[in-house]
């Protein structure tokens, strides 16, 4: 098969990679794409560097073996953690999202102090402090772990009145910095935007890793003559190491994202 007609590999800790996804079939259209959720090992925001590493690994491998023209790390835990060793340890391009978030935020800021929200882990590793300081090092970064925000997501409860209230509760301290950006540093949040936009207002920007991601992904292709042909017709298949929860249902009907049956690849235990 040509490499361009080899399809992209996207992969998260679980199903929250499909925001990406769908920022990736809105700019890609003809693009194959071979989505792989971890859903048997999610969260892997409040885990080591090095399990973090582990686990991206082996769900590359696994991509790999579905012949992948290019490897998107849709998780920015995994991001935070692995990318680099990725970078390193596989023969195709790799895209995260931490850069890509990172120089949008850098673009949207106008006072120069941005904040960014994300996993225990992610927010830990500075990887984000560090890809806006390497862009600017004037710039101010307020940064704040929001561990509560997945499960509320996960659960579907994406408005109301407890949500709203954790929203408060977490970003309060960051409006307070005097933050005028805002970085959606985890895959999920992108589900949150209306509760996020509704409590910041206008006077703070959204940069929205998904989407960012997806450009940079278009970039890469671009770069690397890789893009599929415009005459084909994308499709996205699906596959998790666990059977779906109800999370799947909430992030099909939001993102209202078309694709096929969901595949069950169980991972194998390493010797
Ligand atoms: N996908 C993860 C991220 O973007 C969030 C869920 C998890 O903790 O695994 O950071």
């Amino acid at each position: 098969m040509n490499r361009r007609d080899q399809p992209i590999g996207v992969f998260d800790s679980g199903i929250g990679g499909l925001t990406v996804v769908s920022a990736l079939r809105e700019l890609l259209p003809n693009e194959r794409i071979q989505y792989l959720g971890d859903t048997a090992r999610v969260p892997y925001g409040g885990k080591s560097a090095a399990t973090v590493e582990r686990y991206s690994l082996e769900i590359t491998c696994m991509l790999l073996e579905q012949n992948c023209k290019a490897i998107v790390v849709a998780c920015n835990t995994a991001s935070a953690l692995a990318l680099t060793m990725l970078e390193r340890t596989i023969a195709v391009p790799v895209v995260g999202v931490i850069r890509p978030g990172a120089e949008a935020a850098v673009a949207a800021t106008r006072n120069r102090h941005i904040g960014v929200i994300g996993t225990r882990a992610t927010i830990r590793s500075g990887a984000y402090e560090r890809a806006i300081r390497a862009l600017d090092s004037a710039v101010q970064v307020s940064a704040r772990a929001c561990p509560l925000f997945v499960p509320l997501i996960e659960e579907g409860w994406l408005e109301g009145e407890i949500t709203d209230r954790v929203v408060r509760q977490y970003l309060q301290p960051l409006v307070e910095d005097g933050i005028d950006t805002l970085v959606l540093g985890c895959t999920h949040y992108p589900l949150l935007r209306n509760a996020i936009g509704k409590f910041l207002g206008n006077s703070v920007r959204l940069v929205d890793s998904a989407e960012n991601c997806a450009r940079a992904v278009s970039h890469l292709l671009r770069q690397e003559n890789l893009q599929a042909n415009p005459g084909t017709k994308g499709e996205l298949a699906v596959a998790l190491t666990d059977p779906p929860d109800v999370f799947l249902e909430v992030a099909r009907n939001a993102l209202r994202l078309e694709m096929g049956e969901v595949v069950l690849r169980p991972l194998v235990p390493s010797k």
